[in-house]
């Protein structure tokens, strides 16, 4: 489907903030964790779509926000694209993270581009009227971005692995600052990032894991995108990109 730009607007170092009419999105079945697929290009080139995922769902004025930091030639392109302009997209794509009513407290981390897709999440979980306390990771000052949306859901703690805001190190060491006192993580960032949190709290918390594979259709028809579980290969586009704690495994 086509989307109109509304805007798209620089909001940190070389990270942008799109927001997207969205008349044709069915808001009642989009979950949070989802994705849109965009086709960055004109032509031909770059062939691949590139995903990206949903930052903010407005259903009342039926706008899709996503924030992407640019890394290469697609997001380069759409760091070009301006107001008024239409990407073409195929989306809301994968399975999303739960929304469970049972937990009280949560912790939401995000590392880098991993942190986007965690504020629709949190706003869900905030309307149940569930605690929220975010972890944020970034490289250095001049990359932190939304912090200021999330410390409208509860507490945020910020990383940096060079200590020029916030705690020094990883969303790790922040948490391990922060105590543990949560029911519930729901993460998403760099595959390392997971991975210590998946062996940290797989065996003490109930989480989920979503992860930014490199993919290819983003529809779970080439299985270009598998990773191995406990219950076999999945592809993480179509079966994710959310995984329970404790189901990924790790070569
Ligand atoms: C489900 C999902 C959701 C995502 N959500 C977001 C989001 O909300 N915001 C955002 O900024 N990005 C997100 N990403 C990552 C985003 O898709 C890539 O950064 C993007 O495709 C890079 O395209 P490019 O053409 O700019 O870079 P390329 O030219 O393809 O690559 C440039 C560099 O970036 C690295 N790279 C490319 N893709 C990834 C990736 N998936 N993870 C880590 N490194 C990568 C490459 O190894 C290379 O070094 C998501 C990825 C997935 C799978
Ligand atoms: S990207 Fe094609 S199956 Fe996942």
């Amino acid at each position: 489907m086509k989307m109109k730009i509304l805007t798209n607007e620089s909001i940190a170092k070389k990270v942008f903030r799109m927001k997207l009419s969205a008349e044709e999105v069915d808001f009642k079945t989009l979950s949070p964790g989802t994705f849109l697929n965009i086709r960055v290009g004109k032509g031909m080139e770059p062939l691949l779509r590139r995903p990206i995922s949903i930052f903010d769902a407005d259903e009342k004025e039926k706008t899709l926000t996503i924030i992407y930091k640019v890394l290469g030639r697609g997001t380069e392109l759409m760091s070009f694209l301006k107001e008024g302009e239409h990407l073409d997209v195929l989306g809301p794509l994968g399975t999303g993270f739960p929304v469970q009513d049972e937990s009280r407290k949560v912790l939401l981390a995000g590392g880098g581009v991993g942190v986007p897709p965690l504020y629709e999440l949190g706003k869900r979980l905030r309307e149940n009227g569930v605690e929220i306390v975010t972890v944020l990771g970034f490289r250095d000052e001049a990359s932190v971005f939304c912090q200021k949306d999330f410390l409208k859901l509860g507490k945020v703690l910020i990383a940096t692995e060079d200590g020029s805001v916030g705690v020094e190190g990883y969303v790790t060491d922040a948490i391990r600052e922060m105590g543990e006192d949560f029911d519930t993580l729901y993460a998403c960032g760099p595959r390392a990032m997971l991975r210590s949190l998946d062996e940290a709290y797989q065996d003490k918390k109930k989480g989920y894991l979503s992860f930014e594979e490199r993919m290819a259709c983003g529809i779970g028809a080439c299985y270009g995108c598998m990773t191995e579980t406990k219950d076999g290969l999945k592809r993480v586009c179509k079966d994710g990109p959310v995984f329970r704690l404790g189901e990924v495994v790790y070569e």
